[in-house]
């Protein structure tokens, strides 16, 4: 019997062949001019981001990158510092897998509460940790919460270059309401563009996975990192930010 609280449930081997994600061998180098701010992209195709914050966890993470990996779905990993430091070689998995990582603070404060030196300093060791694990610096922050001023999201992108990433799909799924809600809550959701918030923090969580992917992918739609997602919502701008409609900046 499967519960919520037990983390021992280890998900069942695919019965029977999966829908496969397409290779996905486009470019993730995005204009830094693009926008300071996304919940989601415009998109010429049925592409989202999934994205997993919290991470990386003991053994969450890697039932996760096994079920991601059986469907070559690549998604975007929001690590919180201190758990990188933890467990630096499932970060060197999670990248080596064809995932990438973004920055989710240190210690995952509320950091539109904090001033600026410890802004600062929660993202930098982070970007340190991960750095330190994979040798990839990453690319966008997530703020935990979703909680970050204007002002602080401006200086994230003019010192690190990091875009604020949010997200248009919310199944609340750290509240654990079952798999199948989780599951449902995201189907529904999603549209071209997509920024998906899941947690693989939570055993619950990577358990709605293999549902809600296979369901996506029988839908159509295609898995890409938030890079790429940011980078074909920009392809064709150029750096002066000339087609500024291309472009859904989340609500600032
Ligand atoms: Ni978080």
């Amino acid at each position: 019997m499967k519960t919520a609280s037990n983390s021992d449930y280890r998900t069942p081997l695919p019965q029977g062949p999966v829908p496969r994600n397409p290779d996905m061998g486009m470019s993730g180098d995005f204009s830094k001019s693009s926008g300071v701010t996304f919940s989601r992209v415009s998109v010429p195709g049925p592409y989202v981001a999934l994205t997993f914050d919290d991470g990386p966890h003991a053994s969450n993470t890697p039932r996760l990158l096994d079920i991601l990996r059986a469907r070559n779905v690549k998604a975007t990993f929001y690590v919180i510092g201190k758990n990188v430091d933890l467990y630096p070689g499932i970060v060197r998995r999670t990248v080596a897998e064809g995932h990438e990582i973004g920055n989710h603070t240190y210690t995952h404060p509320k950091l539109s509460s904090l001033g600026n030196d410890r802004v600062m300093s929660e993202i930098r060791k982070t970007d340190d940790a991960i750095v330190r694990a994979c040798g990839i610096r990453p690319k966008t922050l997530r703020p935990p919460y979703g909680a970050l001023l204007q002002n602080q999201r401006q200086m994230i992108h003019s010192t690190f270059g990091y875009p604020t990433i949010m997200w248009s799909v919310d199944p609340l799924d750290w509240k654990r309401p079952g798999s199948g809600v989780v599951t449902s809550r995201i189907v529904s959701g999603t549209n071209n563009g997509a920024i998906i918030l899941v947690h693989d923090l939570h055993a619950s969580s990577v358990d709605a996975m293999p549902a809600t992917v296979d369901a996506l992918l029988r839908k159509g739609y295609k898995f890409v990192t938030v890079s790429q997602l940011l980078a074909m919502g920009s392809s064709g701008q150029a750096s002066t930010n000339a087609r500024p409609s291309a472009l859904v900046n989340a609500g600032q």
